[in-house]
């Protein structure tokens, strides 16, 4: 895939797992025109500006990147990204995968979820003077988002002088749609544009995710680098051998065709378990559809579950060990961490734990990954490992692409629309009448209707 990322499929094969739920190379070769036909339709809905998530890689970050050099000058030493869903999970995803030396900008934090005790804890801790806010929302309509903008625009001007408050947020929104867009120029606020063709969990290379790691400091010439190098070969390389993302996709469409309804994809780097949580948005919202192309309903989807190596060795392994035959358990592996500590050779150690001397806790952490990979096995339980050699700038834009297209990929082999939500839309209009929005009262109605019954 890259040099420090690769994937790793042996556990998925019938000779491993059996031949109801296996994946063997010849199944996935007969599925070959099916894929090299899907890759050549998203190119061309690339190429007549329907999918811009395919160009997003090829945004040009040295203006941005100037522009948050200002920031810095200015004295702005916190950003808090205010967004929901894709607004805010990629943008989290690398943050959370970035090495220390990767953030030298504003440190970051996220407003999403509107619990009031976590964004009281989280304004509250603020030196609100030094902070930045990025309003972040495609459609400007999102409730939580324009919601915690106006908490937070108060208290910035209760702390700054009404005068003073505008400077301290910027909007990423559509370039004319939505109720965010006009505030922009009323309120005087800094902009960035969401290009209307990228949907929200397919952003993170658009300013949606460029601005905030901008601002962060984040190498983003690498990480998108990393990007094109991945799409690269899932636009135009026609074999499995090379394109990864097609490979991918015929893994997770075969599995998914012999009834394994779930995939777990189990970190075993905390770094990365945002990472899963983009992943699961990006598979559920993308995949989980009622109908297909044609509007015959097909009720499709594979539920995206999120696990934690190794603390859920302690918690799920069992149900994923001797549970219902139903899941994949997808390993996110680091060979090489940041740091790493040693554990102290102590000549007091009870004889059952000398063998920790003098061990480092990644190779304690590799071991009992390397058991529970073992286990699953020999459970005949389906298994597969992204590897990366350490999480550089270059393989998480790399992973992050290679979704992104498998996910795309996906779409055309199930025959789906991959790119919208409407399952999401009826709750946020519901929501909507409920507040009391003028128009909305039909929706409020269905709420009040179900509530009774
Ligand atoms: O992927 C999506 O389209 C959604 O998750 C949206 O990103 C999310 O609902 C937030 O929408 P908006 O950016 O319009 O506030």
């Amino acid at each position: 895939m890259l040099k420090n990322l690769r994937y790793e499929r042996a556990g998925l094969g019938s000779d491993v797992v059996g031949s109801e739920v296996g994946v063997d190379q010849a199944a996935c070769e007969a599925l070959l025109p099916r894929l090299n036909a899907g890759r050549r339709a998203l190119g061309e809905r690339y190429k007549n500006g329907e999918l811009g998530f395919i160009g997003s890689p090829d945004h040009d970050v040295k203006e941005l990147q100037q522009w948050a050099q200002t920031k810095r000058e200015q004295g702005f030493k916190d950003q808090v990204v205010i967004g929901i869903g894709g607004s805010n999970l990629g943008t989290r995803a690398i943050l959370d995968a970035a090495r220390q030396e990767d953030c030298s900008g504003l440190r970051p934090h996220c407003a999403e979820n509107i619990d009031p005790t976590t964004i009281k804890r989280l304004l509250d801790g603020l030196t609100l003077e030094t902070t930045l806010f990025l309003v972040i929302t495609k459609s400007g309509t999102t409730l939580e988002t324009m919601g915690l903008f106006w908490i937070a625009y108060d208290r910035v001007v209760k702390a700054v002088g009404e005068e003073n408050a505008s400077r301290h947020f910027v909007a990423i929104t559509d370039p004319t749609a939505g109720s965010l867009r006009p505030l922009v120029e009323s309120m005087g606020l800094d902009s960035f544009d969401v290009p209307p063709n990228v949907g929200g969990r397919f952003s993170v290379f658009t300013n949606v995710g460029l601005v905030p790691l901008a601002l962060a400091g984040y190498p983003l010439e690498e990480l998108l680098e990393g990007a094109r190098t991945v799409r690269e070969s899932a636009l135009h390389d026609d074999t499995l051998a090379k394109n990864v993302a097609m490979q991918l996709a015929a893994d997770q469409y075969l599995l998914c065709s012999a009834g394994i309804s779930q995939v777990v994809m189990m970190s075993y780097s905390d770094q990365m378990l945002s990472m899963v949580d983009w992943f699961r948005q990006l598979w559920a919202e993308s995949l989980g559809k009622a109908v297909n192309r044609q509007g015959a309903e097909v009720n499709v989807g594979q539920t995206p579950i999120k696990a934690w190596g190794v603390v859920d060795q302690h918690s799920q392994v069992q149900l994923y060990m001797e549970g219902p035959r139903d899941k994949h358990v997808l390993f996110v592996e680091v060979n090489e961490f940041e740091v790493d500590l040693r554990i102290p050779e102590y000549p007091k150690l009870p004889e059952s734990i000398q063998h920790l001397s003098g061990r480092t806790l990644n190779e304690v952490l590799q071991a009992e990954l390397a058991g529970t990979r073992a286990a699953l096995r020999q459970a005949g339980r389906p298994t597969s490992r992204l590897i990366f050699e350490r999480l550089e700038p270059g393989a998480l834009g790399g992973f992050v692409f290679c979704w992104e297209m498998v996910t795309a990929l996906m779409g055309e082999l199930l025959d789906i629309d991959a790119f919208d939500q409407p399952g999401v839309e009826l709750g946020k209009k519901v929501a909507h009448g409920l507040l009391g929005r003028p128009g909305f009262e039909k929706y409020a109605a269905i709420a009040n209707f179900s509530e009774s019954k």
